[in-house]
Protein backbone atom coordinates (compact mmCIF):
# COMPACT_ATOMS: atom_id res chain seq x y z
CA UNK A 1 0.00 0.00 0.00
CA UNK A 2 1.70 3.77 -0.84
CA UNK A 3 2.36 5.82 2.20
CA UNK A 4 0.82 8.62 -0.22
CA UNK A 5 -2.71 7.48 -0.26
CA UNK A 6 -2.89 6.63 3.39
CA UNK A 7 -5.50 8.60 5.36
CA UNK A 8 -4.23 11.91 7.69
CA UNK A 9 -5.46 12.98 10.55
CA UNK A 10 -4.76 16.51 12.05
CA UNK A 11 -6.93 17.19 15.13
CA UNK A 12 -10.47 16.12 14.36
CA UNK A 13 -10.12 16.17 10.62
CA UNK A 14 -8.71 13.17 8.59
CA UNK A 15 -7.88 13.86 4.64
CA UNK A 16 -8.48 10.82 2.86
CA UNK A 17 -4.76 10.72 1.94
CA UNK A 18 -1.32 12.89 1.67
CA UNK A 19 -1.69 14.87 -1.11
CA UNK A 20 -2.81 18.50 -0.58
CA UNK A 21 -3.39 21.41 -3.56
CA UNK A 22 -1.64 24.34 -1.87
CA UNK A 23 -3.14 27.68 -2.29
CA UNK A 24 -2.73 29.42 -5.55
CA UNK A 25 -4.12 32.51 -6.45
CA UNK A 26 -6.64 32.89 -9.13
CA UNK A 27 -6.93 36.17 -9.66
CA UNK A 28 -10.64 36.30 -10.45
CA UNK A 29 -12.24 38.06 -7.85
CA UNK A 30 -14.12 41.16 -7.69
CA UNK A 31 -14.08 43.61 -5.12
CA UNK A 32 -12.91 40.56 -2.95
CA UNK A 33 -15.51 38.44 -4.02
CA UNK A 34 -15.00 35.05 -5.42
CA UNK A 35 -16.90 34.54 -9.27
CA UNK A 36 -18.29 31.91 -11.25
CA UNK A 37 -14.06 30.51 -11.86
CA UNK A 38 -13.79 29.97 -8.44
CA UNK A 39 -16.91 28.04 -8.08
CA UNK A 40 -15.78 25.83 -10.91
CA UNK A 41 -12.32 26.02 -10.57
CA UNK A 42 -12.35 24.43 -6.98
CA UNK A 43 -14.58 21.83 -7.00
CA UNK A 44 -13.11 20.22 -9.80
CA UNK A 45 -9.89 20.35 -8.26
CA UNK A 46 -11.19 18.43 -5.46
CA UNK A 47 -12.80 16.01 -7.52
CA UNK A 48 -9.91 15.12 -8.60
CA UNK A 49 -8.43 13.69 -5.57
CA UNK A 50 -6.65 15.49 -3.20
CA UNK A 51 -7.10 14.80 0.94
CA UNK A 52 -7.21 18.97 1.35
CA UNK A 53 -7.62 21.59 -1.12
CA UNK A 54 -6.65 24.91 0.19
CA UNK A 55 -8.47 28.24 -1.16
CA UNK A 56 -6.17 31.07 -2.28
CA UNK A 57 -4.42 33.77 -0.09
CA UNK A 58 -7.31 35.65 1.33
CA UNK A 59 -6.82 38.95 2.39
CA UNK A 60 -8.06 39.91 5.37
CA UNK A 61 -8.43 43.07 4.58
CA UNK A 62 -8.82 45.76 1.26
CA UNK A 63 -5.39 46.80 1.93
CA UNK A 64 -4.33 43.00 2.59
CA UNK A 65 -4.62 41.88 -0.96
CA UNK A 66 -1.95 41.39 -3.41
CA UNK A 67 -4.06 42.57 -6.38
CA UNK A 68 -7.71 44.13 -6.88
CA UNK A 69 -8.50 40.33 -8.20
CA UNK A 70 -7.18 38.92 -5.22
CA UNK A 71 -10.05 37.08 -2.99
CA UNK A 72 -11.10 38.66 0.67
CA UNK A 73 -12.74 37.96 3.85
CA UNK A 74 -13.42 41.13 5.19
CA UNK A 75 -17.18 40.93 4.89
CA UNK A 76 -20.08 38.90 4.48
CA UNK A 77 -20.44 38.85 0.71
CA UNK A 78 -17.30 37.79 0.08
CA UNK A 79 -18.11 35.00 3.24
CA UNK A 80 -21.16 33.79 0.95
CA UNK A 81 -18.94 33.20 -1.58
CA UNK A 82 -16.69 31.40 0.19
CA UNK A 83 -18.75 29.13 1.96
CA UNK A 84 -20.11 27.55 -1.43
CA UNK A 85 -16.53 26.86 -2.25
CA UNK A 86 -16.44 25.07 0.77
CA UNK A 87 -19.18 23.01 0.49
CA UNK A 88 -18.46 21.97 -2.95
CA UNK A 89 -14.84 21.06 -2.14
CA UNK A 90 -16.23 18.55 0.61
CA UNK A 91 -18.98 17.38 -1.30
CA UNK A 92 -16.11 16.68 -3.79
CA UNK A 93 -14.81 14.12 -0.08
CA UNK A 94 -11.51 16.45 0.21
CA UNK A 95 -11.39 18.83 3.17
CA UNK A 96 -11.70 22.48 2.57
CA UNK A 97 -9.31 24.52 3.67
CA UNK A 98 -8.08 28.18 3.24
CA UNK A 99 -5.06 30.58 3.93
CA UNK A 100 -5.67 33.83 5.14
CA UNK A 101 -3.00 36.78 4.63
CA UNK A 102 -1.92 40.26 4.56
CA UNK A 103 0.65 41.05 1.51
CA UNK A 104 2.55 43.98 3.32
CA UNK A 105 4.51 45.88 0.78
CA UNK A 106 4.08 43.50 -1.98
CA UNK A 107 0.38 44.27 -2.01
CA UNK A 108 -1.04 46.87 -5.28
CA UNK A 109 0.38 44.77 -7.51
CA UNK A 110 -0.69 44.11 -11.10
CA UNK A 111 -1.76 40.28 -11.84
CA UNK A 112 0.70 38.17 -12.80
CA UNK A 113 -0.26 38.25 -16.80
CA UNK A 114 -0.77 42.46 -16.33
CA UNK A 115 3.23 43.07 -15.30
CA UNK A 116 3.09 41.50 -11.75
CA UNK A 117 4.55 44.79 -10.77
CA UNK A 118 3.25 46.99 -8.60
CA UNK A 119 0.45 49.67 -10.16
CA UNK A 120 1.58 53.26 -10.25
CA UNK A 121 0.70 55.14 -7.59
CA UNK A 122 -1.57 57.26 -9.53
CA UNK A 123 -3.73 54.40 -10.80
CA UNK A 124 -6.67 54.98 -8.87
CA UNK A 125 -6.76 51.27 -8.23
CA UNK A 126 -3.02 51.68 -6.38
CA UNK A 127 -3.59 51.65 -2.37
CA UNK A 128 -0.95 52.68 0.29
CA UNK A 129 0.96 49.69 1.06
CA UNK A 130 1.84 48.61 4.81
CA UNK A 131 5.00 46.90 6.09
CA UNK A 132 7.06 47.01 9.27
CA UNK A 133 9.82 49.52 8.22
CA UNK A 134 9.29 52.31 4.87
CA UNK A 135 11.68 49.87 2.85
CA UNK A 136 10.53 49.00 -0.54
CA UNK A 137 10.93 45.51 -1.83
CA UNK A 138 12.69 45.92 -5.03
CA UNK A 139 12.69 44.82 -8.23
CA UNK A 140 9.16 45.00 -9.51
CA UNK A 141 7.55 46.16 -6.64
CA UNK A 142 9.98 49.20 -5.67
CA UNK A 143 6.44 51.59 -3.52
CA UNK A 144 8.28 52.41 -0.46
CA UNK A 145 5.63 51.15 2.07
CA UNK A 146 3.81 52.79 5.15
CA UNK A 147 5.68 52.00 8.57
CA UNK A 148 3.34 50.51 10.41
CA UNK A 149 2.09 52.30 13.58
CA UNK A 150 1.11 50.42 17.22
CA UNK A 151 -2.62 50.84 15.92
CA UNK A 152 -2.05 49.66 12.05
CA UNK A 153 -0.83 46.34 14.17
CA UNK A 154 -3.69 45.88 16.55
CA UNK A 155 -5.60 46.81 13.53
CA UNK A 156 -4.14 43.70 11.44
CA UNK A 157 -4.30 41.30 13.89
CA UNK A 158 -7.85 41.47 14.32
CA UNK A 159 -8.41 41.30 10.90
CA UNK A 160 -6.77 37.96 11.09
CA UNK A 161 -8.93 37.13 13.85
CA UNK A 162 -12.28 38.56 11.94
CA UNK A 163 -11.53 37.05 8.70
CA UNK A 164 -11.15 33.63 10.81
CA UNK A 165 -14.26 33.94 11.89
CA UNK A 166 -15.66 34.42 8.62
CA UNK A 167 -13.94 31.33 7.24
CA UNK A 168 -14.79 28.92 10.70
CA UNK A 169 -18.72 29.78 9.81
CA UNK A 170 -18.10 29.38 6.31
CA UNK A 171 -17.36 25.49 6.74
CA UNK A 172 -13.82 26.04 6.56
CA UNK A 173 -11.55 22.49 8.50
CA UNK A 174 -8.08 23.81 8.16
CA UNK A 175 -6.86 27.35 8.39
CA UNK A 176 -3.55 28.41 7.03
CA UNK A 177 -2.39 31.35 7.83
CA UNK A 178 0.17 33.04 5.14
CA UNK A 179 3.63 33.97 7.24
CA UNK A 180 5.36 33.23 4.17
CA UNK A 181 6.73 34.59 0.55
CA UNK A 182 7.96 37.91 1.74
CA UNK A 183 4.00 39.44 2.78
CA UNK A 184 3.50 41.20 5.93
CA UNK A 185 4.04 38.63 8.69
CA UNK A 186 7.41 37.33 6.94
CA UNK A 187 8.76 41.05 6.87
CA UNK A 188 8.12 41.44 10.06
CA UNK A 189 10.37 38.19 10.70
CA UNK A 190 13.06 39.17 8.55
CA UNK A 191 15.94 41.55 9.64
CA UNK A 192 16.24 42.75 6.00
CA UNK A 193 13.04 44.46 6.14
CA UNK A 194 11.83 45.05 9.71
CA UNK A 195 14.26 47.99 11.19
CA UNK A 196 12.35 48.65 13.42
CA UNK A 197 13.06 50.29 16.98
CA UNK A 198 10.19 49.41 19.18
CA UNK A 199 8.83 46.07 20.43
CA UNK A 200 8.22 44.49 16.82
CA UNK A 201 11.72 45.01 15.64
CA UNK A 202 15.50 44.21 16.84
CA UNK A 203 15.46 41.47 18.95
CA UNK A 204 14.68 37.78 18.10
CA UNK A 205 11.39 38.27 20.07
CA UNK A 206 10.51 41.65 18.83
CA UNK A 207 10.75 40.49 15.41
CA UNK A 208 8.81 37.44 16.25
CA UNK A 209 5.93 39.26 18.43
CA UNK A 210 3.83 39.70 15.48
CA UNK A 211 3.62 36.46 14.13
CA UNK A 212 3.28 34.97 17.63
CA UNK A 213 0.80 37.69 18.56
CA UNK A 214 -1.31 37.02 15.36
CA UNK A 215 -1.21 33.38 15.97
CA UNK A 216 -2.72 33.87 19.34
CA UNK A 217 -5.48 36.41 18.04
CA UNK A 218 -6.74 33.49 15.81
CA UNK A 219 -6.32 30.69 18.08
CA UNK A 220 -9.02 32.47 20.36
CA UNK A 221 -11.28 31.88 17.70
CA UNK A 222 -10.59 28.79 15.97
CA UNK A 223 -12.38 25.70 16.95
CA UNK A 224 -10.33 23.24 18.93
CA UNK A 225 -11.28 20.61 17.09
CA UNK A 226 -10.31 22.00 13.43
CA UNK A 227 -6.99 22.34 12.44
CA UNK A 228 -5.05 25.39 12.63
CA UNK A 229 -1.67 25.62 10.56
CA UNK A 230 0.70 28.16 8.86
CA UNK A 231 2.54 28.33 5.62
CA UNK A 232 6.17 30.12 6.94
CA UNK A 233 9.25 30.64 4.58
CA UNK A 234 12.16 29.11 6.58
CA UNK A 235 14.86 29.67 4.26
CA UNK A 236 15.58 32.57 1.87
CA UNK A 237 18.58 30.88 -0.13
CA UNK A 238 20.66 34.13 0.44
CA UNK A 239 23.82 32.42 1.75
CA UNK A 240 23.22 32.75 5.37
CA UNK A 241 21.13 29.72 4.81
CA UNK A 242 22.26 27.75 8.31
CA UNK A 243 21.17 30.97 10.65
CA UNK A 244 18.01 31.86 9.05
CA UNK A 245 16.65 27.92 9.52
CA UNK A 246 18.04 27.63 13.15
CA UNK A 247 16.42 30.59 14.06
CA UNK A 248 12.94 30.21 11.87
CA UNK A 249 13.14 26.64 13.81
CA UNK A 250 12.95 28.39 16.90
CA UNK A 251 9.87 30.46 16.00
CA UNK A 252 8.81 27.38 14.95
CA UNK A 253 8.49 25.98 18.22
CA UNK A 254 6.90 28.94 19.67
CA UNK A 255 4.12 28.79 17.21
CA UNK A 256 3.29 25.21 18.30
CA UNK A 257 3.41 26.68 21.82
CA UNK A 258 1.12 28.75 21.02
CA UNK A 259 -1.30 26.42 19.63
CA UNK A 260 -0.23 25.65 15.66
CA UNK A 261 -1.26 22.10 14.47
CA UNK A 262 1.31 21.86 11.45
CA UNK A 263 3.80 23.77 9.26
CA UNK A 264 3.64 24.43 5.97
CA UNK A 265 6.92 25.09 5.05
CA UNK A 266 7.98 27.12 2.24
CA UNK A 267 10.48 29.82 1.25
CA UNK A 268 11.05 33.82 2.55
CA UNK A 269 10.97 35.54 -0.65
CA UNK A 270 11.96 38.76 1.07
CA UNK A 271 14.26 39.79 -0.78
CA UNK A 272 14.75 39.73 -4.64
CA UNK A 273 17.06 37.13 -5.84
CA UNK A 274 17.47 34.18 -3.75
CA UNK A 275 18.94 30.83 -5.42
CA UNK A 276 16.45 28.70 -4.94
CA UNK A 277 16.94 25.69 -6.60
CA UNK A 278 14.44 25.34 -8.82
CA UNK A 279 14.43 21.88 -10.97
CA UNK A 280 15.46 20.03 -8.15
CA UNK A 281 12.40 17.76 -7.31
CA UNK A 282 11.21 17.89 -3.60
CA UNK A 283 14.13 20.32 -2.69
CA UNK A 284 12.09 21.62 0.88
CA UNK A 285 11.63 17.88 1.89
CA UNK A 286 15.14 17.57 4.07
CA UNK A 287 14.55 20.94 5.46
CA UNK A 288 10.96 20.49 6.40
CA UNK A 289 11.89 17.13 8.28
CA UNK A 290 14.81 18.85 10.27
CA UNK A 291 11.95 21.35 11.19
CA UNK A 292 9.49 18.71 11.76
CA UNK A 293 12.32 17.01 13.90
CA UNK A 294 13.39 19.84 16.17
CA UNK A 295 10.00 21.90 16.49
CA UNK A 296 8.39 18.49 16.83
CA UNK A 297 5.36 19.64 14.53
CA UNK A 298 3.82 17.74 11.81
CA UNK A 299 4.97 19.29 8.02
CA UNK A 300 3.89 19.92 4.80
CA UNK A 301 5.59 21.59 1.69
CA UNK A 302 5.50 21.82 -1.77
CA UNK A 303 7.55 23.42 -4.71
CA UNK A 304 8.05 21.12 -7.48
CA UNK A 305 7.20 17.33 -6.12
CA UNK A 306 5.28 16.62 -8.80
CA UNK A 307 7.05 13.58 -10.08
CA UNK A 308 5.08 10.63 -8.18
CA UNK A 309 7.54 8.73 -6.95
CA UNK A 310 8.80 11.60 -5.45
CA UNK A 311 5.95 12.53 -3.80
CA UNK A 312 5.34 9.03 -2.41
CA UNK A 313 9.40 8.79 -1.06
CA UNK A 314 8.98 11.78 0.90
CA UNK A 315 6.10 10.51 2.80
CA UNK A 316 7.06 6.70 2.92
CA UNK A 317 10.60 8.61 4.20
CA UNK A 318 8.62 10.75 6.85
CA UNK A 319 10.22 13.71 5.26
CA UNK A 320 6.43 15.23 5.18
CA UNK A 321 3.41 14.41 6.53
CA UNK A 322 2.04 16.15 3.31
CA UNK A 323 2.89 16.76 -0.18
CA UNK A 324 1.55 19.93 -1.82
CA UNK A 325 0.87 19.79 -5.48
CA UNK A 326 0.16 22.63 -7.28
CA UNK A 327 0.88 23.83 -10.71
CA UNK A 328 0.28 20.18 -11.73
CA UNK A 329 -2.98 20.42 -10.48
CA UNK A 330 -3.95 23.16 -12.90
CA UNK A 331 -2.62 21.32 -15.91
CA UNK A 332 -4.58 18.04 -14.69
CA UNK A 333 -7.42 18.66 -11.63
CA UNK A 334 -7.22 14.72 -11.45
CA UNK A 335 -3.78 14.65 -10.74
CA UNK A 336 -3.69 12.81 -8.11
CA UNK A 337 -5.45 9.45 -9.98
CA UNK A 338 -2.68 10.12 -12.45
CA UNK A 339 -0.13 9.76 -9.61
CA UNK A 340 -2.40 6.42 -8.37
CA UNK A 341 -1.90 5.11 -11.61
CA UNK A 342 2.02 5.13 -11.63
CA UNK A 343 2.18 4.15 -8.08
CA UNK A 344 -0.48 1.23 -8.51
CA UNK A 345 -0.01 -0.15 -12.26
CA UNK A 346 -3.49 -1.84 -12.97
CA UNK A 347 -4.87 -1.09 -9.44
CA UNK A 348 -4.73 2.35 -8.57
CA UNK A 349 -5.36 3.38 -4.94
CA UNK A 350 -7.85 6.35 -5.88
CA UNK A 351 -10.70 5.71 -8.23
CA UNK A 352 -11.95 8.29 -10.90
CA UNK A 353 -15.54 9.99 -10.62
CA UNK A 354 -18.09 7.07 -11.92
CA UNK A 355 -19.09 8.94 -14.83
CA UNK A 356 -15.68 9.59 -15.50
CA UNK A 357 -14.53 6.30 -14.91
CA UNK A 358 -17.46 4.01 -16.70
CA UNK A 359 -16.49 6.13 -20.22
CA UNK A 360 -12.64 5.88 -19.93
CA UNK A 361 -12.50 2.25 -19.18
CA UNK A 362 -14.95 1.24 -21.67
CA UNK A 363 -13.58 3.71 -24.09
CA UNK A 364 -9.21 3.78 -23.76
CA UNK A 365 -9.36 0.11 -21.17
CA UNK A 366 -9.07 -0.99 -17.94
CA UNK A 367 -5.88 0.27 -17.37
CA UNK A 368 -7.07 3.87 -17.48
CA UNK A 369 -9.99 3.99 -15.26
CA UNK A 370 -9.83 0.94 -12.81
CA UNK A 371 -11.66 1.23 -9.55
CA UNK A 372 -10.67 0.64 -6.17
C1 LIG B 1 -0.93 30.42 -9.93
C2 LIG B 1 -0.25 30.32 -8.60
C3 LIG B 1 -0.78 31.02 -7.53
C4 LIG B 1 -0.19 30.90 -6.25
N1 LIG B 1 -0.78 31.51 -5.18
C5 LIG B 1 -0.33 31.26 -3.92
C6 LIG B 1 -1.05 31.71 -2.80
O1 LIG B 1 -2.16 32.23 -2.91
N2 LIG B 1 -0.52 31.47 -1.58
C7 LIG B 1 0.66 30.80 -1.42
O2 LIG B 1 1.11 30.61 -0.29
N3 LIG B 1 1.34 30.33 -2.48
C8 LIG B 1 0.86 30.52 -3.71
N4 LIG B 1 1.50 29.97 -4.80
C9 LIG B 1 2.58 28.98 -4.57
C10 LIG B 1 1.99 27.58 -4.53
O3 LIG B 1 1.20 27.41 -3.37
C11 LIG B 1 3.08 26.50 -4.55
O4 LIG B 1 3.94 26.68 -3.47
C12 LIG B 1 3.90 26.56 -5.83
O5 LIG B 1 3.07 26.49 -6.97
C13 LIG B 1 4.95 25.42 -5.86
O6 LIG B 1 4.34 24.17 -5.87
P1 LIG B 1 4.32 23.32 -7.24
O7 LIG B 1 5.76 23.17 -7.67
O8 LIG B 1 3.68 22.02 -6.90
O9 LIG B 1 3.53 24.12 -8.24
C14 LIG B 1 0.95 30.09 -6.08
C15 LIG B 1 1.48 29.42 -7.18
C16 LIG B 1 0.89 29.50 -8.42
C17 LIG B 1 1.45 28.72 -9.57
Amino acid sequence: MSALFTPFKLKGVTLRNRIAVPPMCQYSAIDGVTTEWHQVHYPSIARGGAGLVIVEATGVSPEGRITPGCAGLWNDRQAEGMARIAASIKAAGAVPGIQIGHAGRKASANRPWEGDDHIPEEDPRAWQTLAPSAIAFGGGLPRVPKAMTLDDIARVKADFAAAACRARDAGFEWLELHFAHGYLAQSFFSAYSNQRDDQYGGSFDNRSRFLLETLAAVREVWPEHLSLTARFGVIEYDGKDEETVAESIELVRRMRQGGLDLLNVSINFVIPGGKVPWGTQAFLAPIAERVSREARLPVAAAWCIDDPHTAERVVAGKQLDLVMIGRAHLADPHYPYEIALALGNDKPALALPTPYAYWLSRYMGPGKASAQ
